[in-house]
Parts: C-alpha cells; sequence; structure tokens
C-alpha cells in the first residue's frame, strides 16, 4: 500500500518517496517483498502515482515481470487501497501478504515466519503485531479474555482504556484472498476518520468463525512505520549505525568517527580501509582493501580498487579507479571517469566521460572532458580539453608517454601522437603526430624527437 501522501510528513510530496538510506521509502518494502519470491508484486498507487510508479520501475527494471501496479483513485482508506486491487485478488484463493509502502525496516526473514505460522495454524488471516513503550497513533491490538484475537482500534477511535494498550497492529498482515476480498465488501466507514479501515476486515473473520492469528514480533523498529519527518531521521540514524558496525566487525573496516561518516547499506568496503569523517559513500559503491579517504569526500555508485587515497573533499560519481591510484584534494570525477592503475588526478582536476592510462598523473587545475589518455603521462597544470563547441562535444586522445605543458588548450577533436610534448600555453588545434614537440598559439611543430 503505498497510495497515502502522508499528511504527517508535511511535504508536498508523497511519504514513500522520501528517502531512506539513499532510496525512497516504498523500493525498501518492494526489495524485501521481491525478497520472497511471490508470484507477483502488486503496488497500490494513488498520491503522484505516476512518480512512485517510475522509481520502482526504475530501481526493479530486473523484476519488472513480477511486478504490477493498482491505481486506488481515491484515498479512502487502507481497506479501499486493498479493495482497489480486488481483481487481482478474484479467482483462485491464495495466500496475500499485505506490507505498508512506510514499514521499511521488515526482513524478509520476519515475513517468512509470519506466513509459515500463518499457514500452520490454518488462520484465515494474520496479524503481525508488537509491543512499543509508546503506541500512540498506531491502531491497538484488542484481545479477548482467552488471550486471542479481539479487533484492532484506531487510535483516533479508541477508548481511554484501549489506549493504554502497547500492543500495536505493524500494518503487516496475511491474508486468505478469498476471504479477504468477501470481508471487504462489508467494510463501512463509520469510524472518526470516515475511511474503510483494512483493520476492521480481521474482526469481521472472526465473527464469520474464522481462524484470526497474531503473531507477536519482538523487534519493534523493524517493524514501525515512518509518519514524520523526525521518524525519517531516526531510522536514517538506526540504518546508518547498523551498515557502520557490520563494517568495522565483520569487514574489518576503520571509522575515525563512525557518528560522522554515512555509507549506503548496499555499498562494500574492503579490510583496512580507513575513512575519515564526513565522509559519504553512496549507492551500491564498491570500496578495496587499505584504502584512505579523507574527510568530505563523496563516493556514488563508483567503484575504488585497493590501496587508493582519496585526499579531502572530492566528489566521485558514476566512476571507476583502479589500484594502487590517488585523487585529490578537491578533485571531481563523474560520467564515468575510469582511472587506471597507478594514476594520479590532483587538487583542482575535473574528469568527465574519460580514461586516464596506467601512471599517468594530472597533478593540477585541469579539466579532462571525453578524454582517452594513455600510458605513464604527464597533463601539466591548468590544461583544457576543450571538448566543446557549443553544439557538440568532441573527444580528445592523447597517447602514452606524452607530456603536455602547462596551460594547454586541446581543441577537441584532437590526437597527440605517442611521445610527443606540447609548450607551455599551446593552443593545440590539429593532431600532432608522434614524438614531436609543438608550441605556439595556434601550436606548430618545433622538431622532432627521438623516439
Ligand atoms: C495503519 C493502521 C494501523 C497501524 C499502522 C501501522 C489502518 C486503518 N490503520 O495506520 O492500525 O497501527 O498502519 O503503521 O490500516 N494507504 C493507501 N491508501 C489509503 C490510505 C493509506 O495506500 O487510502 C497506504 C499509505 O500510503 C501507507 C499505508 O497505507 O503506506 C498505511 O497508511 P497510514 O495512513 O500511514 O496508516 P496509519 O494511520 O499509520
Ligand atoms: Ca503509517
Amino acid at each position: 500500500m503505498a497510495a497515502g501522501l502522508g499528511t504527517r510528513m508535511k511535504s508536498n510530496r508523497a511519504k514513500v518517496l522520501h528517502k531512506l538510506d539513499g532510496r525512497p521509502i516504498v523500493s525498501h518494502v518492494c526489495k524485501v517483498a521481491l525478497a520472497l519470491k511471490p508470484k507477483g508484486v502488486f503496488v497500490i498507487v494513488g498520491h503522484q502515482a505516476e512518480e512512485v510508479r517510475a522509481v520502482i520501475e526504475k530501481d526493479f527494471a530486473a523484476a519488472k515481470d513480477q511486478l504490477a501496479f493498482v491505481h486506488q483513485r481515491e484515498q479512502r482508506g487502507t481497506g479501499d487501497a486493498v479493495m482497489a486491487a480486488e481483481t487481482n485478488l478474484a479467482g483462485e484463493n491464495r495466500t496475500v501478504l499485505i506490507l505498508s509502502g512506510d514499514v521499511p525496516l521488515v526482513r524478509a526473514q520476519t515475513l517468512t515466519k509470519l506466513l509459515e505460522e500463518h499457514l500452520s495454524a490454518r488462520a484465515a488471516c494474520t496479524i503481525l503485531s508488537v509491543r512499543l513503550e509508546n503506541p500512540t497513533g498506531y491502531g491497538r491490538m484488542i484481545r479477548d479474555d482467552a488471550g486471542g484475537f479481539a479487533k484492532i482500534v484506531e487510535q483516533k477511535d479508541a477508548t481511554d482504556d484501549e489506549r493504554q494498550v502497547r500492543e500495536i497492529n505493524t500494518g503487516i498482515y496475511c491474508f486468505e484472498s478469498a476471504k479477504l476480498v468477501a470481508a471487504l465488501a462489508r467494510i463501512k466507514p463509520n469510524n472518526k476518520q470516515g475511511e474503510y479501515y483494512l483493520t476492521d476486515v480481521p474482526a469481521i473473520l472472526k465473527s464469520d468463525g474464522d481462524q484470526v492469528a497474531i503473531h507477536l514480533h519482538n523487534d519493534a523498529r523493524e517493524v514501525s512505520g515512518v509518519n514524520t519527518r523526525a521518524e525519517l531521521a531516526e531510522f536514517e540514524n538506526l540504518v546508518r549505525r547498523n551498515t557502520i558496525r557490520r563494517l568495522m566487525l565483520e569487514d574489518g573496516v576503520t571509522f575515525v568517527d563512525p557518528s560522522h561518516t554515512y555509507v549506503s547499506s548496499e555499498a562494500t568496503v574492503g579490510r583496512d580501509t580507513i575513512i575519515q569523517p564526513n565522509v559519504h559513500i553512496q549507492g551500491k559503491s564498491v570500496i578495496g582493501e587499505a584504502c584512505e579517504i579523507h574527510q568530505g569526500s563523496r563516493v556514488t555508485d563508483s567503484r575504488i580498487g585497493d590501496r587508493v587515497i582519496i585526499k579531502d573533499h572530492c566528489v566521485i560519481v558514476d566512476s571507476e579507479i583502479a589500484n594502487d591510484c590517488a585523487v585529490g584534494p578537491f578533485a571531481h570525477l563523474r560520467m564515468n571517469a575510469v582511472m587506471e592503475e597507478r594514476s594520479v588526478v590532483g587538487n583542482f582536476v575535473e574528469v568527465k566521460k574519460s580514461r586516464i592510462g596506467r601512471g599517468t598523473k594530472s597533478m593540477h587545475l585541469t579539466y579532462l572532458g571525453d578524454a582517452t589518455i594513455g600510458e605513464e603521462t604527464n597533463i601539466g597544470a591548468g590544461t583544457v580539453t576543450c571538448n566543446y563547441d557549443g553544439k557538440d562535444k568532441h573527444p580528445t586522445i592523447i597517447e602514452d608517454h606524452v607530456r603536455i605543458g602547462s596551460d594547454t588548450m586541446l581543441i577537441a577533436p584532437v590526437r597527440v601522437g605517442h611521445g610527443s610534448v606540447t609548450g607551455a600555453g599551446s593552443v593545440v588545434t590539429e593532431d600532432v603526430p608522434p614524438n614531436t614537440l609543438v608550441a605556439g598559439v595556434p601550436a606548430k611543430v618545433k622538431k622532432k624527437l627521438k623516439g
């Protein structure tokens, strides 16, 4: 169920689109749903349906055959949301697991247990519940004298006595689809919110003599919903602490200040890598062993080899850095920048969609865009690949063992041959043959160098 706006977020954006651990809340729920390998996953969308649908289709492109979207036209409550999926539930009886789009941390293991218990009890419905210190805001689980299920009462409809109950409905349930569909037709919006409550269904089943079971879970956080931004921040903190703890204890990563370091749970970091404060490692980044990442750097969806040093305040996005390289301080790699082994990119160097060959250095104040640079080449300070003519982007090719003089402008498309040298301040408008010194504006051949 992901159709609600999430009023308590005080946002123009649907709650399930807010990000936790770098991904929309609803993506966490879809991920766990797909992990159970069900026959199908139906995502009920309504508020900002197109956006919700788009993020899920993007995040789960590989699973698109298992995913379908159901449109809930008006958000008239959780019961109405499930009713919107009625045609998908009709026909042969199946076991349906209902998840809330705003409960992002629930684990597949917990849901598997719930399903097993549901099936072995032959229940029409099994509700996942938990006890909370502070149950305010949640639907309360009211039990009968024998300790079995009696009903669920929402906070707003509860009596003072009922509000004392600390056991709450997590909003996660198993239902037998035939019973669910039949009971949904009978719920009425006669409550304080004027909504169709899914939580009224279990009591209807029970009154029909069907079995309603409760599975009491022991980890409150895991099955709690995000309702406010304050809760979202708490969840973020919790996920982050768990990730960093796992990296320290299981993977041997050093964090100089764990509480001020931000690592996505989907990233991996190798043994003996040291991460300084205020580093962000985002997305599915892979960091090798024995690296150093200095303060203030951000690595997003990138692959970093072993023994790489990333000095302070670098931004590395969608890029790849091989073993024994050094980057920064203040370097920017983006759009599939590739650094081969032992290459160095220094301060105030931007590398976009370019490949830097083994052992090549570009130490200062340089822009390399759409460039392919060979091995053991040196790029002087202030070099610019002038790759854009105002309309199109053009490539620059610099072969092996080249020395590009300081402040060289390479007017692309252009190629500098193997072993050649450009003088400081050259504006290279034509291809430079191998083993040739060029200089000037525009650069002219000065002499042939020994090969
Ligand atoms: C719901 C439960 C409550 C439970 C709590 C656990 C009901 C009536 N109450 O309350 O017992 O303790 O979850 O977190 O079910 N949604 C739709 N369409 C709608 C309304 C909601 O898709 O018309 C979706 C929301 O996007 C959200 C989920 O259903 O993902 C839960 O809705 P929400 O409004 O947050 O329910 P709660 O008030 O938290
Ligand atoms: Ca909720």
